[in-house]
């Protein structure tokens, strides 16, 4: 039997039970927004409108049915069952509107415990891709990139996928040349143990 022992990267997408319910929460124009809009990212991407969210009451109460399912996934791959356990709470949230041209650099999300990207939009030609990277990649002999995928993973999402992925793993946005306006949103959340 293979043993992969070490799976520190991962990435789940799952498509949010409450899908029309997240979409209009991150695509509403009056949607209640943080003080501060202050980035201190974003020089070396792209990008018509970014705007931090402030409501993470609701932020957490739309993710719920998702993250059910992402610590289910969890259990599954892990036999570790966290339901009931776990504390959490938004440490960060903010919507991101693709206009012609916009891209966003490689980047991760340091600080804080799991990243979760909600997509507003069904996925078409000419839509901008998120990708994940393995920032090992170019550690592998060309031999084994035939046989294991060890670059990158492009990603078509449908309108209301949740995707989780690890605040460490490499991610990025290629550059958008439709003319309709793509909209997501990025949420960093920490848990803590309850004892
Ligand atoms: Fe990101």
């Amino acid at each position: 039997m293979l043993h992969t022992p070490w799976p520190q990267s991962f990435y789940s997408r799952i498509l949010a039970p409450n899908r029309k319910e997240l979409v209009s929460f991150i695509k509403d124009e009056n949607a209640v927004l943080h003080p501060d809009q202050e980035f201190s990212w974003g020089n070396d991407c792209l990008m018509e409108k970014k705007q931090r969210l402030g409501d993470y009451n609701k932020i957490l109460e739309l993710l719920s049915p998702s993250l059910r399912l992402f610590w289910n996934e969890i259990k599954l791959g892990t036999g570790l069952d966290v339901t009931g356990k776990l504390d959490f709470q938004v440490n960060e949230a903010w919507r991101n509107y693709y206009t012609k041209g916009n891209f966003q650099e490689v980047h991760d999300h340091p600080g804080c415990q799991l990243v979760c990207v909600i997509f507003g939009n069904e996925w078409e030609e000419g839509f901008s891709r998120f990708f994940i990277m393995n920032r090992h990649g170019s550690e592998v002999d060309i031999f084994w990139k035939r046989i294991i995928p060890v670059d990158q993973i492009w990603m078509k999402p449908r309108e209301g996928d949740v995707v989780f992925i690890p605040p460490w793993m490499l991610h990025g946005v290629s550059p958008h040349i439709s003319d309709k306006t793509r909209i997501t949103a990025s949420v960093n959340l920490n848990f803590r143990f309850i004892s």
